[in-house]
């Protein structure tokens, strides 16, 4: 297809007989044509639909052309404007180009040189928006290395404080279990308010118990490659975490429905570490549902390789939470309740194994997860540049009409 077929032109002029024969043969080169007398009528046409390139007569009564063109300027910015001068007024062409015109003829036209100086306008334009598209990709690729790295540094960050913490939390652990024996010690039987050291006690070791998991959880996803490639079965382990998830979602009244029948799902990768990133989404859309919806587990593939999603009726991720939900912490559930460290681990096991996940959500409606596996490492190198790059911004972004 020629370059400049399918553009749409919009010729101002208010002589008709000037602008009707100028239409039909502009027309058979392959432009949509459109048609204004004046300023006004201008705006109107420019309103209702797309114009690439304006072809206007500087001398027209009402708005000058000038003055069209300034308005074309402040409102239209991909659009380019051919100025049409009088043959005793070049000066409003240099005029116009000062204002921003891709350039002027002077009247009467030579039709060939107006086809081509059409086509020159086009072709900046379609330059334009290339570079426009660039510079849009580059940022959007720069948005995802930073996050990419901010998750990486917040791991480092997060890890160290874990294995710090660890240590003293084993000591505050064996004193609390010296205290509960000294406690149950016969000399201490007739203690003043035994139940309340007991009571305090008790809510020492429960701490303790939710400190820990925070911290093996965040040290589990940094014991680093003992990940272990061997021929996984999908369907056996979409199998076992349902399974194993299901009599939580039966007793809030959550239907479980698996779609997994028509792919093969035999990979190279690693089980344990996909059926905790199983599990970590499938706790997730029980939560988000609550009562009474469906999770939907699926399961698809091509020759180099799968893909499974886990779909929720629930509460949707409104916008602003869906940039957090994969930093260590961020939770929205009650204090006491989550870690915020399941998307975190499953985020890092995915990178691990080579893969990637994709978010659609909308508030109020649900939410799907879906990860992207390689078959075998050799699809794993195939993947190139999605390889590390676990959260596909770009894919999340497109896919998320959450409001
Ligand atoms: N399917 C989902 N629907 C709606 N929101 C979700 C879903 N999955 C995750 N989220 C949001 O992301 C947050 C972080 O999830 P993540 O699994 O990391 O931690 P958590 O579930 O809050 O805690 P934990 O995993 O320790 O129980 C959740 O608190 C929730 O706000
Ligand atoms: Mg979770």
């Amino acid at each position: 297809m020629n370059a400049i077929e399918n553009n749409h032109l919009l010729l101002v002029d208010d002589e008709t007989d000037f602008r009707a024969p100028l239409k039909k043969r502009l027309g058979k080169r392959g432009f949509i044509i459109l048609e204004a007398g004046n300023g006004d009528e201008c705006q109107k046409v420019m309103a209702d639909a797309p114009v690439d390139v304006v072809v206007l007569d500087v001398k027209m009564p009402g708005m000058s052309g000038i003055e069209v063109l300034e308005w074309i300027r402040e409102n239209y910015q991909n659009t380019e404007v051919i100025l049409l001068t009088g043959h005793a007024s070049a000066s409003d062409g240099v005029e116009g180009i000062k204002k921003g015109a891709f350039d002027y003829l002077t009247k009467p036209v030579e039709f060939e040189h107006l086809v081509q100086k059409i086509g020159q306008a086009v072709e900046k334009r379609r330059r334009e928006q290339e570079k426009k598209q660039e510079a849009e990709f580059k940022a959007r690729m720069e948005q995802q290395m930073i996050t990419t790295e901010r998750l990486a540094s917040l791991g480092t960050l997060s890890t160290g404080i874990a294995h710090e913490i660890d240590n003293p939390l084993a000591i505050i652990k064996e004193s609390a279990e010296y205290m509960r024996i000294l406690l149950n010690k016969e000399e201490h039987a007739q203690l003043p308010r035994k139940p309340d050291f007991e009571n305090a006690i008790g809510k020492i070791e429960t701490a303790i118990e939710r400190a820990k998991r925070i911290t093996h959880q965040l040290l589990g996803f940094v014991r680093k490659p003992e990940t272990f490639f061997t021929q996984t079965d999908l369907k056996v382990l979409v199998a076992e975490t349902v399974e194993f998830a299901g009599k939580e979602a039966e007793n809030k009244g959550i239907k479980i429905v698996r779609d997994v029948e028509k792919a093969n799902g035999v990979i190279w990768s690693d089980p344990y570490e996909i059926r905790q990133v199983l599990f970590n989404l499938l706790t997730n859309a029980i939560a988000a549902v609550g009562s009474d919806g469906t999770i939907t587990v699926s399961l698809k593939d091509t020759d180099s390789r799968v893909m499974f999603s886990v779909e929720d009726t629930g509460e949707g991720i409104p916008k602003e939470n869906l940039e957090k939900i994969f930093e260590p912490f961020f939770t929205t559930k009650p204090p006491g309740k989550g870690t915020g460290l399941g998307l975190y681990v499953t985020c890092g096991i995915i990178n691990r194994l080579g893969g990637k996940i994709d978010i659609t959500s909308r508030v109020g409606k649900g939410t799907r997860f879906s990860v992207t596996l390689p078959r075998t490492h050799k699809a794993c190198e195939s993947m190139g540049d999605n390889k590390n790059i676990c959260v596909d911004i770009l894919n999340r972004i497109k896919g998320d009409p959450a409001k």
